[in-house]
Formats: C-alpha cells, structure tokens, sequence
C-alpha cells in the first residue's frame, strides 16, 4: 500500500513536468493567458547558461488530469491545487537532471522534455475538489512545496505536497530559501535517520551548500555541536556566521570550520573534537563523497550519512567511476554505522514516516525566536535568469540558496484574485 501511493506521488509530479514539445514557443505568444514561461528542455543540455524560458500551455486541471489518462496512471484520490509560483530555487538536482546523469534520468523514469525544478513558494489561485474532501487550502494561501516542474509560472499540485507557512514571520521568500526539497533532506538525514541527539558532535561536510546550511542549524537546535567543513574562504565566513554564539559573537568551544580543500583535514577536525575531551564526532552527514576521510576522523562506534556525492565532477560514465570506493575493513575496525540516505525515495515508499518528519520540521521552524534562518546567496528577478542561478551554482559560487522570483508577490496575489473573481474556473461545473 505504501509503495503504490509512493509511486503515485513520482508519477503525478512527473506528469506534472511533462510537456508537449511540440506546443513549445520561444518568445513571448500573442494569446499569453493560455500560455506561461517556464525552463522547459526538450533535450539535456551541455552548458546550464544555454538555458532559455520558453513559452508553454499553462497547465489546467483538465490538461493535468488528461496527461494522467494518457499515461494510463493513477487518477489522484485528494483535491488539486492551482499555484501561482512566486519564487523558486535551485537545487543540485536541477543540474544533475539537465545534463541527464540523475539516477531518474537514467531510470527512464524522468526523461525530455520536462520542466526543470524541485521547490517552489507560491500562492493558491483554485481548488480542485469534486469529490468534497476535506481541504485546507482555498485561493489566496500561501504556500511552500517539492514537485517536479516548478522552474514555471504555474503548477497544478495534489494537495497533500504542499506546507502551510511555518509562521506568519516567514514569507514566501524565505520558505523557498529553506527549500521543500533542501531542508526536510537535512531534517530527516539527521533525526530519522543518523538519530543525532543533544551533547554529540557532527561534522557536516559542504557546511556553507544548501544542505549544509540547515544541516548546521537543523544540529543546533537539537542540542548538537558542529563542525563544518568547506572548499573556500568566503564559504567559511558563512558558517562561522551560523556557529558564532549571539551573545558573546564567538564561536564555541569544540564547534568551527575546517577548509578540506587543504591535506589533513581530518587531523583538524579530532583537534576541535579534543577540545571538549572527545576522540572523534559521533555524527557525520556526508553530501559530497567524503566517507573514508571520514572515518579517520569518527569516534567508535560512529555513524556516517551518505545522503549525497557533490564532489564528482564528471557527468557521464565516468561519474560513476568517480564515487568512492573504500575497503570493508575501515568500517569495522570502527564498528560505524554506515547510513544511506534518498528523501524522495523514502517519502515514495514510507509516507507515513515522512508525515512525521514534516511535523517535527515544522515545529522547529514555528519556533519564536526562530532558530532556522533562511541562507540566501542571491535572488535573480526572472525566470531568464535561472541560467546564471544554475551556473553560480555549478561553479559552487553559491552558498545556502539561489533563488528565482519568478513573480512579484503582490503581482501574485492580485492575479490570483482576479483569477479567483472570474468565475471560480466553472471547471467543476463542466464535468
Ligand atoms: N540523499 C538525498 O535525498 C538528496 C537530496 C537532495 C540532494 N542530494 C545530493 O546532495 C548533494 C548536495 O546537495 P546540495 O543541495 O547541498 O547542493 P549544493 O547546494 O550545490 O551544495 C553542494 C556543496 O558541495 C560542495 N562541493 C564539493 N565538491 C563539489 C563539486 N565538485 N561540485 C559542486 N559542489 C561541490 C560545495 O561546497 P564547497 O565549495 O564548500 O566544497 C557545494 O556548496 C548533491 O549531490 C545532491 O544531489 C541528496
């Protein structure tokens, strides 16, 4: 049961992303309220600054219910969103999914075209609900969510996929910075998964990355000590920020960040761990491909995430040379405990796990002071800039999130109104 509606969710949000090349228009259609902008790729590319906004149906309910027929998948059991995207960010994913080397690409489970995108902030504009089901969500919420195909003006959601903001001080700029697909990843690697509990220390590798950034306060606000680690000098000042202590502007005793561009990192990292009488982190989330370094650097018994490897370069076969290999032994002198780590495949098969996770996140993130705080690197106006967002990105110029407003947010909320206004779409009437 719960592997059938995981795959249902997969197949929605692909059908989602799906297009029809055919109706696909370059500059701007005489007729704009049938169609919108979107980074809509009818092939993967070589080279992210290539990539142009082009000019697609909007997607209805009606067209989005059809793409599932047509595909002979499942008909969604829980009402639809209509979404009006405000802000979208960029995800490492994007990359991976643009030059086609994503384990989805591969799988054929996610091939051209597509609309590129994982998270999004937006405004409701209607509802789809025939079947009367309890609904917590009318035209004019706003909301935060993971699907694919959110580089777009537009998107058709199940109702299940999307967050209510965490709280009125956060808006919809700051929840597409935390990212429906970047902060849950970090929040469920370190509780679900690496159990990570008050007192212990971790080391988040790519501390200044989209997952590290919250990583990092995501361990703070449980009680941990963290040591991060970094490729740059720019990156180190922004964790330092995230660690520094509010009253006394130092950072703690046992806490910092390391540069692992540089040989022997891992001597630094047991350094800070003796600081406060340990020999080694008891936690460590690794998004780059870092698992044999880090072990030197792991207490006994340890236990290291695998939830990423953002350090390969390649893009072909060769990437899949370039993950590390390392020699069995490494784990059991050690006794680690060695966890792998994929959200989307987890919320696919074990929802219910993932409901939980959500509830924990979002109590962290209404707290009053907030103790998760958006880490923003740039936000580029217009879709026709996501190109130079993916590319900073790609060049790992990028620190936290890159973020796309794609439309002003009281822009948003007049069309929205005025969609609202105009007839609450009679769609429901017609079938
Ligand atoms: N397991 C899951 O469910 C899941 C979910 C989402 C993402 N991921 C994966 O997790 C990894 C990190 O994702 P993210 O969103 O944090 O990405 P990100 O925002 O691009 O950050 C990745 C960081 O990795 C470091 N890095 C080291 N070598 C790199 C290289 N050759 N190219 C690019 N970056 C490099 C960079 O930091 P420095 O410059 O400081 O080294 C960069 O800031 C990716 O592999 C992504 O596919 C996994």
């Amino acid at each position: 049961m719960a592997k059938d509606d995981g795959s249902l969710n997969i197949n929605r949000a692909i059908c989602n992303a799906a297009g029809d090349a055919e109706r696909v228009e370059m500059s701007a259609p005489a007729d704009s309220s049938r169609m919108m902008q979107a980074i809509f790729l009818k092939d993967h590319v070589k080279r992210l600054i290539d990539i142009q906004p082009s000019y697609i149906p909007r997607p209805t309910f009606e067209s989005y219910l059809s793409s599932l027929r047509e595909k002979k998948r499942p008909l969604p059991r829980e009402p639809l969103l209509h979404v009006k995207i405000t802000h979208t960010a960029i995800n490492h994913v994007d990359l991976l999914y643009a030059h086609g080397v994503h384990q989805n690409n591969k799988s054929g489970l996610f091939v051209p075209p597509f609309t590129l995108g994982l998270e999004f902030s937006g405004i409701v504009s209607d509802v789809y609900n025939p079947q009367n089901q309890a609904c917590h969500f009318r035209p004019g919420d706003k909301i935060w969510g993971g699907s694919i195909g959110t580089h777009a003006e537009e998107l058709v959601i199940p109702a299940s996929a999307v967050h209510r903001l965490p709280s009125p001080l956060w808006s919809l700029h700051d929840v597409a910075a935390i990212g429906a697909g970047t902060i849950p990843v970090s929040y469920g690697a370190l509780t679900t998964i690496a159990g990570l509990k008050a007192g212990e220390v971790i080391l988040v590798h790519a501390a200044a990355g989209g997952l590290g950034v919250y990583a990092v306060q995501i361990a703070r606000a449980l009680g941990a000590k963290v040591i991060g680690t970094v490729g740059s000098q720019h990156k180190m000042a922004v964790v330092e920020e995230l660690l520094r202590d509010p009253q006394t502007g130092r950072i703690p005793k046992g806490e910092g960040v390391i540069n692992y561009s540089k040989d022997g990192w891992e001597k630094e990292v047991v350094a800070l761990c003796k600081q406060t009488g340990k020999d080694g982190v008891d936690v460590v989330y690794d998004t780059v491909g870092l698992v044999l370094k880090s072990i030197r650097c792991t207490t006994f018994n340890g236990r290291v995430v695998v939830a990423g490897f953002a350090g390969r370069t390649g893009t072909g076969a060769e990437a899949v040379e370039e993950l590390e290999k390392i020699a069995v032994n490494r784990i059991l002198l050690k006794q680690i405990k060695l966890l792998g780590y994929r959200f989307g495949e987890t919320s696919r098969r074990l929802p219910h796990e993932t409901v939980k996770m959500w509830q924990g996140l979002d109590e962290m993130l209404s707290k009053e002071p907030r103790v998760i705080k958006p880490v923003v690197y740039q936000t580029y106006k217009g879709l026709n800039h996501a190109n130079e967002a993916m590319e900073a990105l790609h060049k790992r110029q990028v620190f936290g999130k890159a973020i796309v407003e794609v439309c002003d947010e009281e822009e948003a909320m007049r069309q929205v109104l005025q969609r609202s206004k105009q007839a609450s779409t009679t769609f429901s009437a017609r079938l």
